[in-house]
């Protein structure tokens, strides 16, 4: 019988597309992949760490695994960016945890599930080699993330990212487009380019022309990417949502604050001035989205009047808010005494006001769309996205992979609602794979 894991992801597409890339390593040593904990071998957790709160689901989670080891001897391994931040802290905080690794050594995961350990060491730039994605693992998927980059030269004073993965290392395009042509082989029809800073992108062409060379993969539908960081939006990129017909109208360029000084504090290296000029020269069809971190250090009510005002001036499609959170390793960490916390009432309140105005506005942009049609990829039946990445849920009988056309019935937050009209697309019919490589039970 092979031996079984189960994994378990936080955090961001990163840590989602890792946890891929680890199955694929675990499979290729003869690791069969389970959808829940309690009958696997081996338990992964793969973790964030960019609030506390992302922090004490680990630990929470580890709780459980822990009963599970001692009934049934599970070997349990944490990955991502808790086990990078804390390294061997974490074998004392968890002694039952058998093995720590970090994002840089996802190969490493079969010896270290049999050996135990901690591989936590940043490789060298010239010496790191992307791992390479299995296409198999994406067949019968219509999107799939492609890395592009990984790691973050920024020096956000609120952000622990910089810490926990290292400096940022591209990876060359053309391997990248190979990738691509490979998903696109196995059915896939989007692809999300990711990396914590992935408009910097510099793997032998600038960002701009990565999109370009990617939209001419036969058969690619649809190209979106995240995240991006305002100093980095180029004239360039703003030319290829013009231009590029595969590059969906969706931006999310974090602007985190609407106040200067606030941005000054957080070392975000641009002005409200300067961001507001760059996003005006976008399409105007286009949706942006952002984020912001309300009651950071010092933030004072002028300031956090400033970024309601900004917020009400600025047609944000969705914003995601969060309460400031100190992080180790980060710059507004050492400052906090200095700067002052802010009392966590007077920080809720703030974002209770933020989340107030921006809901406000997310229902008037859904509900304009009522009764007109959207174009939406179905990722599965039922289900889809429309080109401005909004959730769909649609009856119809469209298969996984087809583009249609949806009526919009009804809007909520989070989803349209709405009925197939018409098939724009159809989904390429493939042969199923000879053997797969990759499987998957039920437990
Ligand atoms: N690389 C992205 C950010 C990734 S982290 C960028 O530069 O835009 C995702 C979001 O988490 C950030 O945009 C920020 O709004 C939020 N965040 C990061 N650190 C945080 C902290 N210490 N407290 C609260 N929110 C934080
Ligand atoms: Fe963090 Fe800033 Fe880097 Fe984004 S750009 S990952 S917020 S340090
Ligand atoms: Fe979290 Fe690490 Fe991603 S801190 S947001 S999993 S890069």
């Amino acid at each position: 019988m092979a031996r079984s894991y189960y994994i378990h992801t936080f955090g961001c597409q990163m840590n989602e597309s890792d946890s891929q890339r680890m199955g694929e390593a675990l499979a290729r040593a003869g690791w069969q992949q389970i959808l829940a904990p309690d009958a696997a071998d081996l338990v992964l957790v793969n973790t964030c760490s960019i609030r506390e709160k992302a922090e004490d689901k680990l630990f929470s989670a580890l709780g459980r695994y822990r009963l599970l080891k001692a009934q049934r001897g599970t070997r349990i391994g944490v990955a991502g960016c808790v086990a990078q931040q804390e390294k061997e802290k974490l074998l004392q905080r968890a002694p039952f945890v058998d093995f720590v690794l970090g994002p840089d050594h996802l190969d490493e995961v079969p010896r270290l599930a049999e050996q135990g350990g901690v591989a936590t060491d940043f490789l060298d730039t010239e010496e790191y080699l992307f791992p390479q994605a299995d296409p198999e693992t994406s067949r019968g998927r219509a999107t799939a993330f492609v890395t592009a980059m990984k790691g973050c030269d920024n020096v956000c004073s609120f952000c622990v990212v910089p810490y926990t993965r290292g400096r940022e290392v591209s990876r060359p395009y053309a391997e990248l487009v190979r990738e691509v042509a490979s998903l696109v082989a196995v059915g896939v029809r989007e692809v999300t380019l990711i990396g914590q800073n992935v408009n910097s992108y510099s793997g032998g062409c600038t960002f701009a022309e990565l999109i370009r060379r990617v939209a001419a993969v036969p058969g690619l539908l649809r190209i979106r990417f995240t995240t991006s960081h305002p100093m980095d939006l180029s004239p360039e990129l703003t030319r290829a949502f013009h231009e590029v017909p595969q590059l969906m109208p969706h931006f999310h360029l974090p602007v985190q604050h609407g106040a200067d000084s606030v941005l000054q504090r957080m070392r975000r290296k641009y002005t409200i001035a300067e961001y507001e000029r760059r996003i005006a020269e976008l399409p105007r069809d286009l949706s942006l989205t952002s984020d912001i971190i309300v009651g950071f250090p010092g933030e004072t009510e002028g300031e956090h009047a400033q970024n309601l005002a900004f917020l009400a001036r600025t047609a944000f499609d969705n914003l995601f808010s969060f309460l400031y959170s100190p992080r180790p390793h980060t710059g507004a960490l050492l400052k906090l005494a200095e700067w002052g916390e802010i009392p966590r009432p007077l920080a809720l309140r703030r974002l209770g006001e933020v989340q107030a105005l921006q809901m406000a506005r997310t229902n008037e942009r859904r509900r304009a769309r009522l009764g007109g049609e959207v174009e939406v990829l179905v990722e599965s039946p039922g289900f889809g996205r429309s080109r401005e990445n909004w959730a769909v849920h649609f009856e119809g009988d469209a298969a996984v992979g087809d583009l249609v056309r949806v009526r919009v019935q009804g809007t909520s937050l989070v989803a349209l609602r709405g009925a197939q009209e018409a098939v724009v697309v159809k989904a390429p019919v493939f042969e199923p794979p000879a053997r797969r490589r990759l499987s998957v039970v039920n437990a």
